[in-house]
């Protein structure tokens, strides 16, 4: 349980945030809200400040890192603030030759295909991303009461675009090296969650009050396939965050996840997060245990007029309502076009409740 609440330690106001209260399965003030991406091109001051940055030097600026992070706080009055990076900081940060094409995603110089592009991948040093004990530490200083999400990508998404190249639709390279070298790719995800876990430690130590790992991509996997060759990574990550300091809670999202969503549970997680394909009261059915849930307004419905927005919120509060405990999000991120005005809508329909 979380009975040494060194979360609260950091900053009293903690000890009562919603966002903790439900990922713990306590009864929050109100239901807690974020959205993933709700930093970024939706908004009008990010793109300001992001002028002429490209997206990984942003990510290593202290200041900027601050500032973007707190700018979806201050609009939306959202109950967590995530961690403004990306999750091929740490690899980047360990030497591997990539960048963020915008609009395109992260696309990598030399993909990984032997025993030898090992070698390319070192494992991660604290020393190597001090600037981002520097930024959560600037962060958690200015947010006070509001819980920073750190976060990192799971090993599998992590070796998605390692081995595809850049993005990809259907991972194709990604399961055949998976299915003829089960070694290799074992040793491929040791090292990707050596990497994960060490991103994460080190926001956790800085102050960050909670973590999402991010497994966007595992949805293309059958269920065996997803425990044989990817559960153990996965966690081993979460459980390094664990040991560090068990009253930091775990969240554990993927897209098309409904056969998953169990087995991602049991990887170590107390939230899993859900995307818009199941609603929360399946979700919370198929987990079958003592999970919070974390979704999942499609977000589409950001571009449908207030009503039917507002009603999707009300039956996703009803749905959610089923589980131990529940944190409102999208089914995945914003989208760029998102009108900033109807995320505040959605915030405040959720901060009002069901009723
Ligand atoms: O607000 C937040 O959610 C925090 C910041 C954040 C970013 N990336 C910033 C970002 C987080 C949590 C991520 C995680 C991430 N990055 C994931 C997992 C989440 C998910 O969407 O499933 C993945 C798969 C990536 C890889 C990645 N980086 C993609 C697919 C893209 C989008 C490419 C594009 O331009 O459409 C990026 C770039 C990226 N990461 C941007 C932002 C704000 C856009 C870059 C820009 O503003 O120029």
């Amino acid at each position: 349980e979380f009975a040494a609440l060194s979360v609260a330690a950091r900053d009293p106001r903690l000890a009562d945030a919603p966002l903790l209260a439900a990922a713990r399965r306590r009864s929050p003030a109100h239901t807690p809200v974020w959205f993933m991406r709700q930093a970024g091109r939706s908004l009008p001051e990010y793109k300001k400040v992001r002028a002429g940055i490209a997206m990984l030097d942003s990510c290593r600026r202290p200041e900027l890192v601050t500032e973007i992070t707190l700018q979806p706080v201050r609009r939306y009055g959202v109950d967590a603030a995530i961690f403004f990076s990306d999750i091929v900081v740490p690899l980047k940060a360990v030497g591997v030759d990539l960048d963020i094409r915008p609009g395109v995603g992260p696309v990598i110089a030399e993909p990984f295909r032997t025993h030898a592009d090992l070698d390319r991948i070192p494992e991660l040093e604290p020393g190597m991303i001090e600037d981002i004990a520097t930024s959560v530490g600037l962060l958690t200083a200015e947010l006070g009461g509001t819980p920073l999400i750190g976060f990192a990508g799971a090993p599998f998404t992590l070796a998605s675009y390692l081995v595809e190249g850049g993005p990809s639709r259907d991972l194709t390279k990604t399961k055949a090296l998976m299915y003829t070298d089960p070694q290799l790719w074992r040793a491929l995800l040791d090292r990707l969650a050596q990497i994960s876990a060490g991103f994460l430690r080190v926001q956790v130590a800085a102050g960050a009050s909670a973590v999402q790992l991010f497994d966007s991509w595992v949805g293309a996997l059958p269920l065996a396939d997803y425990r044989t060759h990817v559960q153990p990574s996965s966690a081993a990550v979460l459980q390094a965050v664990r040991d560090l300091d068990p009253s930091v809670p775990r969240i554990h999202f993927g897209v098309q996840t409904g056969e998953l969503l169990p087995a991602m549970g049991e990887a170590g997680a107390d939230v899993v997060g859900v995307d818009f394909r199941v609603p929360l009261d399946v979700a919370t059915e198929r987990l079958g245990g003592d999970y919070a849930v974390q979704g999942n307004l499609d977000p589409a419905t950001l571009f449908a007029s207030r009503e039917v927005l507002g009603e999707r919120v009300r039956q996703t509060l009803e749905a959610g309502s089923k589980a131990p405990g529940h944190i409102f999000n999208l089914g995945h991120g914003v989208p760029p076009e998102a009108d900033p005005d109807q995320l505040k809508f959605v915030v405040d329909t959720v901060h009002a409740g069901k009723s």
